[in-house]
């Protein structure tokens, strides 16, 4: 009879055998893509990091030598060539600045220490940096964690750059926390600021590519961003990544 129970399982197991494929094949597309869009991300780091050391060793070197050069030929003048002297000077002092310049753009591209000494003296580095550039302080909180890979030291190292350059252009703020721990098999990354404040949903839909490329690549990594804050408030910056297995902390 169609209506006995055993001929109703058939389709329904059926069914359900069709929805495990698709599953899985579902799981075996994202899992791709996440793959895919990592290695996207690691070639175009490989590509900072070539470009950090074209800049520091070829047109770094180079500037150098020349600021050298004209440094000498100042020294060499005598006294009574003042006009020339001071022309001289000038360009010794452009000489400097492009010099400062490019090293500033080598280390903003990929900084060394990262890749020397890993993330959190790349992070004390860049909480120094920014502290010093201008009015907000940049106070750090960083635990010691197990060894990570340097992907992941990268892609918190990304974060932690953006989410302190927005605090410094956009929340004019007197002061940010920079905080980094492992909860629960969890990295969390934190960056808290007592500025302005902003609306999330807007920010996130802003147009900038910050807030949202960050988002994405934590995403490729099994993890989340979380974003809080309100209007004269600060802003609660947190990323969430998994450790990787065996290195998890309860
Ligand atoms: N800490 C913060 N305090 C106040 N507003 C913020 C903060 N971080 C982000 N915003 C707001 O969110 C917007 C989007 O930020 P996002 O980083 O995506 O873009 P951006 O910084 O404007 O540009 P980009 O990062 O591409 O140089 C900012 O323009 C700013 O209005
Ligand atoms: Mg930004």
């Amino acid at each position: 009879m169609s209506g006995s129970p055993r001929s109703e399982e058939l389709p329904l197991d059926a069914l359900r055998a069709q929805y495990q494929r698709l599953l899985q094949r579902l799981e075996a597309n994202e899992r791709e893509f996440r793959r895919l869009g990592r290695a996207v991300w690691n070639v175009q780091e490989d590509e900072r990091r070539r470009l950090a050391r074209e800049l520091h060793d070829g047109l770094g070197q180079n500037l150098t030598a020349l600021k050298h050069r004209l440094a000498q030929l100042l020294a060499d003048l005598p006294a009574e060539a003042a006009p020339l002297r001071e022309r001289l000077g000038a360009a010794v002092d452009l000489c400097g600045d492009a010099l400062e310049d490019t090293r500033q753009l080598s280390r903003l591209l990929r900084p060394p220490i990262l890749d020397d000494l890993g993330l959190a003296a790349a992070l004390q580095w860049l909480a120094r940096s920014i502290d010093a550039s201008g009015p907000m302080r940049v106070v750090t909180e960083l635990e010691p964690l197990p060894p990570l890979d340097g992907e992941l030291q990268t892609l918190l190292f990304r974060v932690a750059q953006e989410a302190l350059n927005n605090a410094s252009k956009h929340a004019r703020a007197q002061s940010v926390l920079l905080r980094l721990v492992a909860r629960g098999g969890e990295l969390q990354l934190q960056v808290i600021d007592d500025g302005i404040g902003c609306d999330v949903e807007q920010a996130l839909r802003a147009g900038g590519s910050g807030l949202p490329g960050m988002r994405e690549r934590l995403r490729l990594y099994g993890g989340r961003l979380e974003l809080r804050s309100a209007a004269g408030q600060g802003t609660r910056l947190r990323a969430v990544v998994p450790l990787p297995a065996g290195d998890a902390v309860a």
